[in-house]
């Protein structure tokens, strides 16, 4: 990457300063401030509380900026923003914990915001192309039990797809797995997750 390499942290457990999942985003930030080239942002959905998406707000898309009203241009920031964000980040960090075999119903939401047809991606005869280029992203999931690599792990296609639909195919994934499964495990895994980190961060 460039100098000045612009980093998104997304971050989003609803466990506070409790998260696993935030300790990794921490952990990433720290070791990226020390390269001193990095401009992080942090962007903590569950802070936001995004609300589910619903019909007003998606119908406040589906109308020109001219046709909005008041309530429709407020409505239609929320998304404009976050895209906003994402355009102007080279790298998209997400900070994911596992909950009930999938992601936060928040990151979700802030999913559900910004991959918009028209704006991240488009519809075409041959399927959606996504219309974000050259951005990588990274995975930092945190899990109490253990899924990575079998078929129970239905989390982490689903967050490959979604960036993949707004055109970000560079994933790399950092797992901290087993946090619920005695300390041992717990220990060595958040220890290989650091170091994975520190390897992706150097790789920036
Ligand atoms: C509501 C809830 C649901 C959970 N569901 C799962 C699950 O399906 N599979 C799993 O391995 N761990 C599950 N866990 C454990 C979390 O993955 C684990 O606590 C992890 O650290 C969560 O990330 P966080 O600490 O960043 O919030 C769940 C935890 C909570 C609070």
């Amino acid at each position: 990457m460039t100098a000045n390499t612009r980093v998104l942290v997304v971050t989003s457990s609803i466990l506070g300063a409790h998260g696993q999942s935030l300790g990794l985003a921490q952990h990433f930030q720290r070791v990226a401030q020390q390269r001193g080239d990095l401009t992080l942002k942090v962007r903590d959905v569950i802070a936001d509380d995004l609300p589910h998406l619903g019909l007003e707000e998606l119908s406040s898309w589906q109308v020109t900026e001219e046709e909005r009203t008041a309530e429709q241009r407020e409505l239609a920031a929320r998304s404009d923003a976050l895209i906003a964000e994402v355009l102007d980040h080279d790298v998209i960090v997400l900070a994911v914990p596992m909950y009930n075999l999938g992601i936060p119903s928040q990151l979700k939401a802030w999913f559900d915001r910004v991959l918009r047809a028209g704006k991240t991606f488009r519809y075409t005869e041959n399927g959606p192309v996504g219309l974000v280029d050259g951005k990588r992203a990274i995975l930092l999931g945190a899990r109490g039990g253990k899924y990575a690599g079998t078929a129970m792990d239905s989390q982490t296609p689903h967050i490959t797809h979604m960036l993949g639909l707004m055109g970000i195919s560079q994933l790399d994934s950092v797992f901290a797995e087993g946090l619920n499964m005695g300390e041992e495990l717990k220990e060595t895994a958040l220890s290989d997750a650091h170091q994975q980190i520190e390897a992706l961060v150097a790789s920036l």
